[in-house]
């Protein structure tokens, strides 16, 4: 267990570049592994959740060498994938088995899914309930609920299914599951979520339409081989947006950051609550908005969010909350209800620890009411409740605390962005 003191900041300054793409980085080694020959896979995320899907794509047979930051991925072509010989673990990463549930329906052998004692709570029955009406035979713990799962690859027949909550890890499960089945599948999403498999897929020569919230998949008999490269984490800088949004005397540039719109309610946000955000060398690349996002101090104004906008930002809400408490005004969060679902319960966690460091937030079924205020927060011991997220927005909150903040359980930073203690100490001004 290790813990991090972080001191009051004077300015948070610097040029930048953040942890790679998570969600971009698992899908890549997943694609890769399917594609029928070589694929390069350039700035992948080296960090355990990422690590953790390259580990199991490996027990099922492909081979996957890594070159400096980069992976080469010998794909195995789509039915070409060989039965494990040992449990797959998932451990904290619900990306990884989420998706690999979609995959595993629909091949012919059989694999269990086993995640750590966060994973393992974690509600599975969204993901397995569209691919059992796809055909697939997949088991768990509480009715199928809870992994470790037990997965017996089927043939598998195409679906329409309205998504009863905007979940980028089940549509891409789907999807997965889709390539393999027999006939033409339909996907309708309640909002959008992001969508990195649809863009990447597509570039690897898949069959897929998207049309509005309408995803129509064609099964695929093969995927042509890619050179990906990894963007920024807009999940990793908005820890440093935020910290250079509200501590006075900052300026900060942070380079290739993918700016994909399904990805980027957090810039929206932070406009709207007076940011100073400016974005330059705007392009794309393999089908994703990139940028240079450049940041400096401003007075923040509460900001209400709830709608639509939820699923484009669902893992930026810790920091956002750290960004109303340092706001002038009411903020209110509403529509959020996902958060409790996620590694770990992070509305309790976020308002719990929040509010051992003197700031006002409430609780809300499905979100937070924090009310601002224009003197600085307390340092006091808080915990990370496991959740990498949860530990680096309360690093955040610390750099803007009277004393220091001692953050316990901050090894966690490791699941996604192993660096962040050590651009944290090279940007803030003590
Ligand atoms: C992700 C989708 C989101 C997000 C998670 C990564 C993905 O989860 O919170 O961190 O890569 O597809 P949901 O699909 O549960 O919304």
């Amino acid at each position: 267990m290790v813990e991090r003191v972080i001191q009051g900041s004077k300015g948070i300054k610097g040029d930048i570049t953040v942890a790679p793409d998570k969600s971009i980085s698992h899908r890549a080694v997943i694609f890769s592994s399917l594609a029928r020959g070589e694929c390069v896979v350039k700035n992948y995320l080296h960090a355990e959740d990422t690590l953790t899907t390259v580990k199991c794509m490996m027990n099922m047979g492909v081979s996957i060498r890594k070159t400096g930051s980069d992976l080469i991925v010998s794909g195995c072509g789509l039915r070409g994938l060989k039965e494990p010989d040992r449990v797959l673990e998932c451990n904290n990463s619900g990306t990884t088995m989420r998706l690999l549930a979609g995959l595993l329906a629909g091949q012919n052998f059989f694999a269990v899914l086993n995640g750590d004692s966060s994973l393992n709570r974690r509600p599975m029955n969204r993901v397995i309930a569209p691919l059992k009406l796809m055909g697939a035979d997949i088991r768990g713990r509480r009715e199928g609920n809870n992994p470790p799962l037990a997965i017996s690859g089927q043939r598998l027949k195409g679906i329409t299914y309205h998504l009863p909550i905007a979940s980028a890890q089940v549509k891409s499960a789907i999807i997965l599951a889709a390539l393999n089945a027999e006939g033409v599948s339909i996907i309708v999403e309640p909002q959008k979520s992001r969508d990195h498999s649809e863009n990447m897929l597509l570039a690897m020569g898949a069959t897929i339409q998207v049309e509005g919230r309408q995803i129509i998949i064609h099964p695929s008999q093969e995927l042509s081989p890619q050179e990906f490269t990894i963007p920024g984490d807009i999940s990793a800088a908005a820890f440093f947006l935020v910290a250079a949004a509200i501590v006075p005397g900052s300026e900060l540039r942070i380079s290739n950051v993918g700016v994909n719109p399904t990805r980027a309610g957090i810039l929206e946000i932070l406009q709207k609550m007076g940011a100073r955000i400016k974005l330059e060398q705007q392009r794309v690349l393999g089908g994703e908005a990139i940028a240079d996002i450049i940041i400096s101090s401003s007075s923040l104004k509460a900001v209400n969010i709830e709608g639509e906008i939820i699923p484009r930002l669902i893992d930026e809400l810790p920091i956002l909350a750290v960004a109303m408490a340092a706001a002038t005004g009411e903020s209110v969060v509403r529509g959020a209800g996902e958060l409790r679902v996620k590694e770990t319960d992070r509305i309790q966690a976020i308002c719990s620890e929040l509010s051992k460091m003197g700031i006002m937030i409430d609780e809300l079924e499905d979100g937070f009411i924090v009310k601002g205020k224009d003197r600085p927060f307390q340092g006091a011991r808080v915990d990370s409740h496991g959740d990498h997220r949860i530990a680096m927005s309360l690093a955040i909150a610390g750099l803007l605390a009277e004393g220091e903040t001692i953050i316990d359980n901050a090894e966690v930073v490791n699941i996604s962005f192993p660096d962040f203690w050590k651009i944290l100490d090279y940007i803030s001004e003590n």
